[in-house]
Parts: C-alpha cells; sequence; structure tokens
C-alpha cells in the first residue's frame, strides 16, 4: 500500500480527482468503482470542475458504484443513486446508461445482487475502484466479520454505521437497515484501489490499517493482500505512528 500525506481535506480532493483525471485520460475507455459518503464529495467537485474547464470527457467512461440503501429508489434524495446523479453524473458527459448502481428498491434483491456482479464481469471488471473508509474500517458496506469471500451481497448495517449516517437523515430511524454492497471479493477484483482518508475521525482506522493483521474482524485490513493500493489521506488522519 503505498501512503500520500496530504494536508488537508481540499488537497486530498484535489489530488485524488488528479489520479482519477490521468487514468480517464490515458485510457481509450475505462470502468471505475466509485463510492459515496462524506469523503468523495470534494473529489467530485474536483471533477466536475476539471471537466467544465479542460474539458475531460467521461463518454468512455463506465461506473460502478460500491453500494445502495435497501428500500431507497433513485429518486429519494437519500439514495446514493441520488447522490451520484447530483453530485457527479448530471455534471460531465457521462452517458446515464454507462453509471451502474445496485437498485436497493428492486423486487428480488437476491437476484439484482447476481446480476450486479455479473454487469461487473460483462463489462471485464473494474481498472479502478476508488474507497472510503468507515472508523468500523469497513469498505463498502462490508461490515466487520464479512467473509472476505463474498461477493455482492445484501447486508445488515452496523448501529455505529447507521449512526455515523444518521447525519443526511431527518432521524437515526429513518436510516435503512438494510443495503446492497459489492463483496470484498468483488472490490479485491479491481484492478487498482484508491483509498481516500479524512480528518481525525478515521485516525484509528488508519492505525488498525498500517499496524494490524489480515482480519475479517477488519474489513479493510485486506486491501493489504491487493498488489496496487494508493491511499491518499490528510494531516488530521495521520497519527504520528503511522507517519514514522
Ligand atoms: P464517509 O464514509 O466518507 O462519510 O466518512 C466512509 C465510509 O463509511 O465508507
Amino acid at each position: 500500500m503505498k501512503l500520500i500525506e496530504v494536508k488537508d481535506y481540499q488537497e486530498m480532493s484535489r489530488r485524488a480527482a488528479e489520479f482519477i483525471i490521468e487514468k480517464v485520460r490515458n485510457a481509450h475507455a475505462i470502468n471505475l468503482g466509485l463510492a459515496t459518503g462524506g469523503t468523495p464529495v470534494g473529489t467530485y467537485q474536483c471533477l466536475v470542475e476539471d471537466h467544465k474547464k479542460n474539458l475531460t470527457s467521461y463518454k468512455n467512461v463506465t461506473t460502478f458504484n460500491l453500494d445502495e440503501y435497501v428500500g431507497l429508489s433513485g429518486k429519494n434524495p437519500n439514495s446514493y443513486r441520488y447522490y451520484m446523479n447530483e453530485n457527479l453524473f448530471n455534471h460531465i458527459d457521462i452517458d446515464a446508461s454507462h453509471t451502474h448502481i445496485p437498485q436497493g428498491n428492486a423486487e428480488d434483491l437476491e437476484k439484482e445482487c447476481i446480476f450486479y456482479e455479473q454487469e461487473i464481469e460483462r463489462h471485464g471488471g473494474i481498472d479502478l475502484q476508488v474507497l472510503g473508509i468507515g472508523s468500523n474500517g469497513h469498505i463498502g458496506f462490508n461490515e466487520p466479520g464479512t467473509s472476505f469471500n463474498t461477493g455482492t451481497h445484501i447486508v445488515d448495517l452496523a448501529p455505529s454505521t447507521r449512526e455515523a449516517n444518521a447525519r443526511y437523515f431527518a432521524s437515526q430511524e429513518e436510516v435503512p437497515s438494510k443495503a446492497i454492497t459489492m463483496g470484498i471479493s468483488t472490490i479485491l477484483k479491481s484492478k487498482e484501489i484508491l483509498l481516500l482518508v479524512s480528518g481525525e475521525r478515521k485516525q484509528e482506522a488508519l492505525v488498525k490499517l498500517f499496524e494490524g493483521e489480515v482480519d475479517e474482524r477488519f474489513p479493510a485490513s485486506v486491501l493489504k493482500n491487493h498488489p496496487c493500493v494508493t491511499i491518499i489521506a490528510d494531516e488530521a488522519a495521520i497519527p504520528e505512528k503511522v507517519r514514522n
């Protein structure tokens, strides 16, 4: 894992966007795995600014998002489909039919999981997967204890995750209790991974990631088994012992 240390959230966002733009510009076509949450919002803003200013085109880009809440349609402002449209897709020249997010309100959720996994395969796999990390070490919505062998599946969200995400909902009760997420094995199949980490709230997770064993109780630890991981983390997220 390669660690790039940056000053703050703005610099993390800028560097992450540069990283992605370089890949998009140099590839004839590329499959991007994308994440939601607070962390990548600034990155998406930088991608949009660059698209407007430098005309980076997303016509040959296909995207697969990590996860979606069960029960929410894409029209629900708390759905990740809505988030992606608002933060990125509506502001760049990507073909909407090239953007994939698990359908949280699918009639048959098990079938949706299989379909999603197959769609990724059919498109030739993910070239670059962008990830955030939960303070409990989750990646996507793979909560602690998830087997490393899982593909796209339905999960029960951990109480700490529902609490962390309650800030987007009117109340904590409204946070869905289940989600569809790419599995750890899906994530590990990506050719390259870019993990973004910002803020003091993530310090403990970053220490565990660098100092702990590879262990299903801390899902992000599996990234140590991947050959091509870049981590961009800001000063607030990097404690002294990781820095040295
Ligand atoms: P955050 O979430 O970016 O909102 O901190 C990250 C995650 O839970 O994976």
